[in-house]
C-alpha cells in the first residue's frame, strides 16, 4: 500500500470530557465494537485501580498501565483509529492540553444531565484555538437529563459553532425509546445491556411511523415535533464545515448500554479527518507545509514521561508521526541538537498492549525510551532538517512559590527545575525583581509530583507556598518606548520563564484587563510556542 493510502486510512482523535461523563465507558465500547478488545470491563478495571487511591504515588506506580492506556489503536473496517486519552481529575496537567496538539479531531462526551462542564470547557478552548473538528456525543440518555434542545443550545454557545444532530432521541430516562438516525431515516430501539452488539438492536424504518407512534406515544410526538423544528432551524451537515471546525455533528446514546456507539464509530471512520499537513519552520525562518504522505519519516514529541524510579533516568517520549513511515532500526536525528537518537525500545499501542513497532505512518503515535536528549516539542526525522511548529506552552492557572529547606542546595534546585521544566512537568518563572522562584501549573497534582521528584531525583527538599498570582501572559511589543514604559511600571509583576521569555503575572482577570488598557501596544499571549518564536494573541 502506498504512503498516501496508509495515511488516508488513519484517524487520530482525542476524547474530551468532564470526569464522570462516561469517557472511560465510551472508550471501552469503541474498542469493543471495533474488535480491539473482546471483553467489556478491562479499561474500566484499570481506571478503578488508578482511582481507587487518591495518593499520586500510587497513580505513578500504575504508570506502566497509564502509559499504555493513554494511547489506543484499533482497526475498524479499513481504518486505523488512534484514540488518545486526555487525563482528568487529579492528573489534569499540561499534558492533557498537549495531547490535543497530536490529534486531528476530538470526540466530546457530555453527560445529558450536566451539559458542558468545566473541564470540557477548558479543553474546548484549546480545540478552538487549533480549529480541531469536534464530534459530540451526548451520553446517559437512559437517565433523566436535560431537554435535548436546551442541551444543543448550550453546546452551540460553548463551542461557538452550530450543532448538527445526526441522531435524535425519543424519550429520555426511564422512557428512553431509542434514537432516530436522521440520515438513514430509521430508529434504533433502545434495549439496556452492557454485552450486546449493535446488530442486536431492533431497527425500524421511519416509514413505519404509525408503529413507532403507537409504541412511544407522547414521546414520539415530542421527538417528531423537535425533528421537524430542527429540519428547518439547524443547518444541514456539511463535511467541509465540520472539517473547518465550523459545525459539530451531534450523536445521542448510552455508552454503558452499548447504545448509539456504532454511530459514533462510523462517524469517526466516515467523517473524521485523516492526518493533515503540518507546518514546519525552514532554516530561513519561513514556514513550509509538510504533507503526511511525503516520503521521509518525521514526527514531533508531544509528551515526555519520566520514569519514577530514581535509579532509572530514562524517559518515555511520545511522538506523533507527521510524515513518511517508521520502521524498526531506522536512524533518527533530533533536529534541535543535531544528535542521532538511539532509542532503547520503540513501542506502538495496538490493542492497548505495548508491542514492538513494525511500522508506523502519519497519525500514528509511537513511544520510545530514551536516556535524555529528547525534549518536548522536538522534531525527529530520518535526517531531513525540519522543525514543526505548534507545540504550545499553556499559561498556568495555579502558582506556588518555592522555598528551599536547605539554602546550600540551590544549584541542585536549579538543575532539577530546569530538567522538569524541559519535560513539561511544571513551568518555572523567575521574578524580575527579587522574590522566590514561582512554579506554574494547570493541575494541582503537578506541584505534588514536582515536589516529590525534586527530593527523589535531585535530593532537594522544597516547601511550596501560596502566592498572589492567578495567571500569566507572555508579553511582546513592537514599540520599544511602550515596552520600556510597561516594564518600568509593571516591574513587580514581571518574570522570565525557562526559555527567558518575559511574562506578566496577573493577580486577577481584572488586573489583566486594566493593564491591557493602560498599555495598548503590549500584546499579552496565553500560549507560548515551544521554540519561543511564535506567540498567540489572547
Ligand atoms: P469518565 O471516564 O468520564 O470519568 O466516566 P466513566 O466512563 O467512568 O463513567 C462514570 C459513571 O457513569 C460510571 O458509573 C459509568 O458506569 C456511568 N455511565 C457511563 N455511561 C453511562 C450511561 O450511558 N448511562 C448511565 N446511566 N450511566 C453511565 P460509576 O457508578 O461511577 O461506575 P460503575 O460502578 O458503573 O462502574
Amino acid at each position: 500500500m502506498s504512503l498516501a493510502q496508509e495515511t488516508r486510512k488513519r484517524r487520530t482523535f482525542a476524547i474530551i470530557s468532564h470526569p464522570d461523563a462516561g469517557k472511560t465507558t465510551l472508550t471501552e465500547k469503541l474498542l469493543l465494537f471495533s474488535g480491539a478488545i473482546h471483553i467489556a470491563g478491562s479499561v474500566k478495571a484499570r481506571k478503578a485501580s488508578r482511582h481507587a487511591t487518591s495518593d499520586w504515588m500510587e497513580i505513578e506506580k500504575q504508570r506502566g498501565i497509564s502509559v499504555a492506556s493513554s494511547v489506543m489503536q484499533m482497526l475498524y473496517r479499513d481504518h486505523v483509529i488512534n484514540l488518545l486519552d486526555t487525563p482528568g481529575h487529579k492528573d489534569f496537567s499540561e499534558d492533557t492540553y498537549r495531547v490535543l496538539t497530536a490529534v486531528d479531531s476530538a470526540l466530546m462526551v457530555i453527560d445529558a444531565a450536566n451539559g458542558v462542564e468545566a473541564q470540557t470547557k477548558r479543553l474546548i478552548e484549546v480545540c478552538r484555538q487549533r480549529d480541531t473538528p469536534i464530534i459530540t456525543f451526548v451520553n446517559k440518555m437512559d437517565r433523566e437529563g436535560r431537554d435535548p434542545i436546551s442541551l444543543l443550545d448550550e453546546i452551540e454557545a460553548e463551542l461557538g459553532m452550530p450543532c448538527v444532530p445526526m441522531t435524535w432521541p425519543v424519550g429520555q430516562g426511564k422512557a428512553f425509546g431509542g434514537i432516530v438516525n436522521l440520515r438513514q431515516r430509521n430508529m434504533r430501539l433502545f434495549a439496556a445491556g452492557a454485552d450486546k452488539r449493535s446488530d442486536d438492536d431492533e431497527i425500524v424504518p421511519l416509514e413505519r411511523r404509525d408503529e413507532l407512534h403507537a409504541r412511544f406515544g407522547h414521546d414520539w410526538e415530542l421527538a417528531e415535533g423537535n425533528m421537524e423544528l430542527l429540519a428547518e432551524a439547524a443547518p444541514a451537515f456539511d463535511l467541509e464545515a465540520f472539517l473547518a471546525a465550523k459545525q459539530t455533528p451531534v450523536f445521542f446514546g448510552s455508552a454503558v448500554n452499548n447504545f448509539g456507539v456504532q454511530e459514533v464509530l462510523d462517524a469517526l471512520a466516515d467523517l473524521a479527518p485523516s492526518p493533515r499537513p503540518r507546518l514546519s519552520t525552514r532554516k530561513d525562518g519561513g514556514t513550509v507545509e509538510i504533507a503526511p504522505e511525503r516520503e521521509g519519516f518525521s514526527g514531533v514529541v508531544f509528551k515526555v514521561q519520566a520514569n519514577m524510579d530514581p535509579s532509572h533516568r530514562d524517559r518515555i517520549a511520545f511522538l506523533r508521526v507527521c510524515s513518511g513511515k517508521y520502521t524498526p532500526g531506522m536512524k533518527l536525528k533530533v533536529q534541535r541538537s543535531g544528535k542521532e537518537l538511539r532509542p532503547t525500545s520503540v513501542v506502538t499501542f495496538l490493542s492497548q498492549r505495548r508491542e514492538a513497532v513494525e511500522e508506523a505512518y502519519a497519525g500514528d503515535i509511537i513511544g520510545f525510551t530514551t536516556h535524555g536528549g529528547v525534549q518536548l516539542g522536538d522534531t525527529i526525522t530520518e535526517g531531513e532538517s525540519l522543525q514543526y511548529t505548534g507545540l504550545p506552552f499553556f499559561a498556568p492557572e495555579l502558582f506556588q512559590t518555592v522555598e528551599l529547606a536547605n539554602p546550600m542546595k540551590s544549584k541542585q534546585l536549579q538543575a532539577g527545575l530546569m530538567q522538569l521544566g524541559e519535560e513539561g512537568a511544571i513551568q518555572v518563572f523567575r521574578p524580575e525583581v527579587g522574590g522566590s522562584m514561582l512554579l506554574g501549573a494547570v493541575g494541582q497534582l503537578q506541584f505534588e509530583v514536582v515536589q516529590h521528584r525534586l527530593k527523589a531525583e535531585y535530593g532537594v527538599d522544597i516547601r511550596l507556598m501560596p502566592c498572589r498570582f492567578v495567571g500569566a501572559r507572555w508579553v511582546t511589543c513592537d514599540d520599544e518606548a511602550a515596552m520600556r514604559k510597561f516594564t518600568a511600571e509593571a516591574a513587580s509583576k514581571l518574570a522570565l520563564d525557562a526559555a527567558d521569555t518575559l511574562a506578566y503575572m496577573m493577580t486577577s482577570p481584572y488586573d489583566l484587563r486594566l493593564t491591557q488598557e493602560r498599555h495598548p501596544k503590549v500584546v499579552f499571549h496565553p500560549l507560548r510556542e515551544h521554540s519561543g518564536l511564535a506567540l498567540q494573541t489572547s
